[in-house]
């Protein structure tokens, strides 16, 4: 089992957490009372002399669903790598709530602060029981041996639970996620996350290579966290993202080019000028 844990551990490049096992866990009070999860302001990053991230300024009100698209390019990856601690701006301020500042914190603590992320790469082990994935997720986020060598306590038990049926898995508990369909594995990644009870979730390009049905049930999932987590999802496929969009945000060039309803957005002048140049 130890050798399931820091393979996972391994998984989630987290390495510096095989050392905070038996620390306690330290979070910074986040403080939303102004309605506001993340601020980045003036953010920019270059990458040989290109700029990524250009005079970035981006607003996330706690609870909420936000989509952001753009072109290929357009620095929507790198938008979400400077706010996990993965890539440092050249300058500009990122804050989680009003007084965590993000660029003070390495990717750990920024985890352990309550961002979490979801990566393309799936994470899930296959040789393990969907349970067990969503069990051992829980365990990394805090004291991994006690966790898993002792009973799990009662409300341990019911979070996984409330887990399994809000990524709708609940009868698929048993099966090994190796045997589960792509979409069903993305939305365990989803409820690994869950376990670790972020504020923040970050979701890059989560339905690429899904059917439409399991489209919908992500669109479904997505929208259930609303409220309890506050989600950034960032997409292409335009179908999904009207199904689920409430404000969108478009990315050009690293920089905002509008933001507003679905509909909004669609019809402003500047944003079908870029997909049309695409
Ligand atoms: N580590 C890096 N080193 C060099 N260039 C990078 C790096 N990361 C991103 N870039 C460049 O920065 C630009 C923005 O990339 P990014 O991956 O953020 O775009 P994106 O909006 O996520 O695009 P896509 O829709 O294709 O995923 C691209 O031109 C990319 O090549
Ligand atoms: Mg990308």
């Amino acid at each position: 089992m130890s050798n399931i844990v820091s393979n996972y551990i391994e998984a989630i490049r987290d390495k510096d957490r095989v050392f905070d096992l038996v620390a306690p866990a330290v979070s910074p009070k986040l403080d939303v009372r102004k309605g506001c999860i993340l601020y980045m302001e003036d953010v920019s990053v270059s990458f040989d002399g290109f700029k990524a991230i250009n005079d970035l300024n981006l607003y996330v009100n706690e609870g909420e669903l936000r989509c952001i698209i753009g072109p290929n390019g357009a620095g929507k990856t790198t938008m979400m790598d400077i706010i996990t601690g993965k890539t440092v701006p050249d300058k500009g301020s990122v804050y989680f709530g009003q007084t965590i500042n993000l660029l003070d914190m390495d990717e750990p603590e920024i985890a352990r602060a309550g961002i979490g992320r979801k990566f393309q790469k799936p994470t899930v082990f296959e040789e393990q029981s969907v349970f067990s994935n969503l069990e051992l997720a829980m365990a990394c986020n805090k004291n991994v041996m006690p966790t898993l060598f002792a009973k799990l306590s009662g409300e341990e038990l019911s979070h996984i639970e409330e887990t399994l049926e809000l990524i709708g898995l609940k009868d698929q508990r048993m099966l090994n996620a190796g045997a589960l369909s792509h979409g069903q594995k993305q939305w365990l990644e989803i409820g690994m996350l869950i376990m670790q009870r972020p504020k923040l979730l970050l979701v890059d390009e989560p339905v690429a290579g899904m059917t439409h049905q399991e489209m919908d049930r992500t669109a479904e999932l997505l929208i259930s966290l609303e409220g309890r987590h506050s989600v950034v999802v960032v997409e292409h496929d335009m179908d999904f993202v009207r199904s689920i969009a409430r404000t969108v945000t478009v990315l050009h060039q690293g920089s905002v080019l509008a933001e507003g309803t679905m509909d909004e957005v669609q019809n402003n002048a500047r944003v079908k000028e870029v997909y049309l140049g695409e």
